[in-house]
């Protein structure tokens, strides 16, 4: 299917249903972008045309769900952007482990294939490592969530090959925390215990998960409305216990979107705090 064949008004249906249905904004010249997306899910369903599709759409809700999982950007890598995994070993963890020994909950909120969550984890394991007995093993749990159910399989199956296992981590942490099976290195079991996965639409309710300690929500709200950026960071904070931590993107920041949070300056980087 070439770009041209979507129509003015197709594309406008196709951008309405993309953002009821999981949030994501498309720009005003994105048939490309559709196009290459969706090609091959429109030839194993045997739709000619893009009218069809949208027709489709309507009815089927394992193909809404596959044009969902298809149209998420899951670009990640571990320890992407080095800062908000050294911010839990050096100062988070630091912080917290005197306050709850029994329990610290982690929220990866847009967990794509799994790196956030098991750097976070590998992260753990460090400061444990460090500091032996200030919080037993199994007391830091981390959740991820994502809307997309072929990444959430590739993060619970917690193997990786080729670029997916290289890009961010060091020969060093990757023969400590990983095991080889030949083309495919997995994660150690001491690393997946205290990581879980669950499918979850930020757009949906947050109640089921508790309340959270820290919470990443990263490189996820770039694709958002205003409106919707407000709404997710206002639940995001019922969704922190008090004084609990969220982290952001790179290029994400809650100016004009929450006043909920207290700034954290931290090295050269922030993170934000919920206030008292
Ligand atoms: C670019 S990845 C970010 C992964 C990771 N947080 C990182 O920073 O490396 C964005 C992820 O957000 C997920 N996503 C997009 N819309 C979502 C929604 N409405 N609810 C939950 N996850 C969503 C996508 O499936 C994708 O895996």
């Amino acid at each position: 299917m070439a770009a041209d064949a979507i129509t003015i008004q197709d594309y406008q249906a196709f951008r309405s249903f993309l953002e009821d249905a999981s949030g994501i904004v498309l720009g005003d010249n994105k048939q490309y972008l559709v196009t290459s997306r969706l090609t091959r899910i429109m030839e194993e369903h045997e739709l000619d045309t893009f009218s069809t599709l949208m027709k489709r759409i309507q009815r089927d809700s394992t193909l809404r769900r596959r044009i969902m999982d298809a149209m998420t950007t899951n670009e990640t890598s571990w320890f992407r952007d080095v800062y908000p995994f050294d911010i839990l070993k050096e100062k988070l963890l630091p912080e917290l482990a005197p306050s709850r020994p029994r329990q610290i909950r982690i929220w990866s909120a847009a967990s794509s294939t799994g790196q956030e969550a098991y750097s976070l984890s590998m992260m753990t394991q460090e400061y444990l490592a460090r500091n032996p007995g200030s919080l037993s093993s199994d007391c830091v749990q981390i959740f991820g969530t994502d809307i997309s159910p072929s990444v959430l399989a590739c993060a619970r199956a917690a193997s990786y090959e080729g670029v997916a296992v290289s890009r961010g981590l060091s020969p060093e942490r990757r023969s400590r925390f990983f095991k080889q099976k030949g083309e495919s290195w997995e994660i150690v079991d001491e690393i997946k215990k205290r990581v879980s996965f669950r499918e979850l639409n930020l757009m949906k309710s947050y109640a089921a998960l508790g309340k959270f300690d820290i919470i990443y929500c990263r490189n996820v709200l770039i694709y958002f409305s205003t409106e919707l950026k407000r709404d997710i960071l206002s639940r995001v904070a019922k969704a922190l216990k008090p004084e609990g931590y969220l982290v952001l993107g790179g290029s994400e920041s809650i100016t004009n979107y929450s006043s909920e949070f207290d700034l954290v300056r931290w090295r050269n980087g922030v993170i934000y705090q919920l206030k008292p």
